[in-house]
Parts: C-alpha cells; sequence; structure tokens
C-alpha cells in the first residue's frame, strides 16, 4: 500500500492527436487542400455530439463545441442512414445561421466531407474533412478519404473500448461484491456529467484538450473502485464510523489504485492513454486544498486537477442525492455548501465553475433524475 509513485499526468501531452496529425499529413500528399481533419464524439445517454481532436493548419475552428444531436437535423440523418456527406460549397448553408457554419466559414473552409462512424453496428462519431475551396472533395477523392475515416474512426473507438472493458469490468466486481448502495441510479453518470461541465469551464485557463475533456468524462465514474474492496460491515453501516473504522474505509484510494493497476495488467492495457489521470483520479479524490485531505495530503495545485474536478463533481452529487442516511440537499444548499468550503476543502475554481453552469447541472439533474421510473 501506498507504494504507487504517481506522475501527475499532462493534459496538453495529446497522443491520439498525434496520430490524427500524422495522419493529416499522409492525406494531405495526395489532397493538400484538406486544412482540417476533425472528429467528434457522440455520447449516447446524454445524445450530445461533442469536439474531440482535429488536426488544422491554422489553428482550431471548434474547440470545446458541442451540440445536441436531435438539433442539429443534417447531421441526425447521416447518422441514422449512416451515409457520408459532400458539402461542395458551405457558404449556401450560411444562412442556416448555425454556430458551426458560421466558425467553418470564418476560418475559410468553404468545402467539407462528413463521415460517421460506425462500429460493431454502434454510432459513434463524425470524421470531418474541411478544405479551403469550393467544389473540393471529388468522386475520387471521397472514395479514398473514407478509407482514411474508417482508420481515424477505428483510432477512436479503440482507445475508448479499452475504458470500456475496463468499466465493464468493475460493474461485474460490483455486482459480486455488495456494494451496490451509492454506485447504482445515475449517481455516476451525473457526477461525471458535473466533471464535464467544470472542465469545459476551466479548458481555456488550463489548456484542458477535448481529448483530455473526454476521458475525465470516462473515467470519473470509476472514482470509487476502490471501494469493493472494504468489507461490508464497514461499508454498509449505519452510523458513524468508528476512528479505526474510518482509516479502513480511508483505503479505498489505495485499493483503488491497486486494483486499476491489476487490471491494466490483466487486460494488457499498459498502452491505454491517459491512464495516469485514471489512477490520480482513483488516488486523489479525498484530496483538500489545504493538505487536510488523504492519502498523501496534497496541497493546492499539487493536487492533480483531474482530482480537484471530481472531488467537487462528486461531493455536490452526493450532496443533492437521498442517500439511506439523508435527504437530498438543495442545489441552493449544496452549492453554498461547496463555496463555504472553498477554497480550503475545494478548488474555488471548480465551485465557481459548476455555480456559473448551473443551468447546464440541472438539465442533467433532471435528465438522470432517480424520482422517474420507467
Ligand atoms: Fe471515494
Ligand atoms: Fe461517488
Amino acid at each position: 500500500m501506498g507504494e504507487i509513485n504517481m506522475v501527475p499526468s499532462n493534459p496538453t501531452v495529446n497522443k491520439l492527436c498525434e496520430r490524427l496529425k500524422e495522419l493529416h499529413d499522409e492525406v494531405k500528399e495526395w489532397l493538400p487542400g484538406i486544412n482540417r481533419i476533425a472528429v467528434a464524439l457522440y455520447d449516447r445517454e446524454t445524445d450530445m455530439l461533442k469536439t474531440f481532436i482535429s488536426s488544422t493548419d491554422d489553428g482550431n475552428p471548434l474547440d470545446h463545441y458541442q451540440a445536441e444531436l436531435s438539433k442539429v437535423r443534417s447531421l441526425k440523418e447521416m447518422s441514422l442512414s449512416r451515409t457520408n456527406r459532400t458539402i461542395n460549397d458551405i457558404s449556401v448553408l450560411a444562412s442556416s445561421g448555425s454556430e458551426h457554419t458560421k466558425k467553418l466559414l470564418e476560418k475559410g473552409y468553404l468545402s467539407s466531407h462528413t463521415v460517421p462512424i460506425v462500429h460493431n453496428d454502434e454510432f459513434h462519431g463524425f470524421v470531418f474533412f474541411d478544405a479551403s475551396e469550393i467544389n473540393y472533395f471529388s468522386e475520387s477523392a471521397v472514395h479514398n478519404l473514407d478509407v482514411y475515416a474508417q482508420l481515424v474512426g477505428l483510432l477512436c473507438v479503440s482507445e475508448f473500448n479499452a475504458i470500456r472493458t475496463l468499466r465493464a469490468a468493475v460493474k461485474t466486481a460490483r455486482e459480486i461484491s455488495h456494494y451496490r448502495d451509492e454506485e447504482t441510479g445515475f449517481h455516476l453518470i451525473r457526477m461525471a456529467n458535473f466533471s464535464r461541465i467544470i472542465a469545459l469551464e476551466l479548458a481555456d485557463k488550463h489548456n484542458l484538450s477535448d481529448e483530455f475533456i473526454e476521458f475525465l468524462f470516462n473515467f470519473a465514474p470509476l472514482h470509487d473502485i476502490g471501494k469493493i474492496a472494504i468489507p461490508d460491515n464497514i461499508l454498509l453501516k449505519q452510523g458513524a464510523l468508528s476512528e479505526e473504522e474510518r482509516t479502513t474505509m480511508q483505503t479505498h484510494v489505495f485499493k483503488g489504485a491497486e486494483i486499476v493497476e491489476k487490471l491494466i495488467n490483466g487486460f494488457n492495457m499498459e498502452t491505454m492513454p491517459k491512464i495516469d489521470m485514471l489512477k490520480n483520479i482513483v488516488l486523489y479524490h479525498h484530496e483538500a486544498m489545504d493538505g487536510s485531505g488523504y492519502p498523501q495530503g496534497l496541497s493546492g495545485k499539487n493536487i492533480p486537477i483531474e482530482a480537484r474536478i471530481v472531488s467537487v463533481s462528486d461531493v455536490f452529487d452526493a450532496l443533492t442525492s437521498v442517500r439511506p442516511y439523508k435527504k437530498a440537499w438543495t442545489n441552493d444548499d449544496a452549492f453554498a455548501f461547496i463555496k463555504e468550503k472553498s477554497p480550503d476543502i475545494f478548488d474555488a475554481e471548480c465551485v465557481s465553475a459548476l455555480i456559473r453552469q448551473r443551468q447546464q447541472v440541472e438539465k442533467i439533474q433532471k435528465r438522470f433524475s432517480e424520482d422517474v421510473f420507467g
């Protein structure tokens, strides 16, 4: 225990993006007019299409962009029909007024080709190719690009398959153990979405890429996996824990890091990207800004940002949820509480980011409410 040496994950290092840039360079050898290749990923639970990675010749016009797929009709149709689409002149769409069309035109992109990512009969998102000439995408160009699009799509999907496998393994472990109460229901989905909301708010200031945010969103629900190794008599105890029991309970962060380590080795996931981020979340989500948290008593910026974000979103959702021992707090009370506990316990930036995005928070709460059956 405690032997795990952590390296803080670096939000700016971004392997998948580098691979996309290499592919982009290759494509440009025979189609030099393609200025941008971008991938947006789809989350079925929230119906959200989110920018993920991109390679552009000059900056990125669509960072941290998201839209509900059902509200973007042309893309929604493509996701259902699973067919490609070429737009020969984007400027004719200018009057449609959509934000992303406007941004593309601002950057001088005049034509585009879009391919849905479909893997195992499931729709995962889109690959976009953009060029600064009208009518750039001839039939033969499109044919070759589709091969690349499949490759790019597969690259992205396979990264997330590893995480899915990991989450499925954890879910099974949870079902075998008795640790189910807090982690069933929508707690994990909500706290993952709150983490994403905070990260998007902090993205510019902290240089968090869309790729970083997407991994955070996928890893956040694993924060308490170590609890499957805590004995039931402590985990399920009604009422206050003794000093000794509390100490045992706190070991869930080390146990979690050990489980991650074992799963990674067992599933040959050593090459899984951002694995340090997952370990940081598991190990440090109970640290406090003033150093009074556990397991290492890290303080301030020494606590990795992913752990600072998850600790706010996790506690906020715990407060606003019903638990066997308490009623659900109102959002006002929960916001007031986390604000009062910052900057000593929680990162004040994360707290104000969540409060600023109250509307989005409430949208997620409404969508994933425990009161709604069926
Ligand atoms: Fe925890
Ligand atoms: Fe939690």
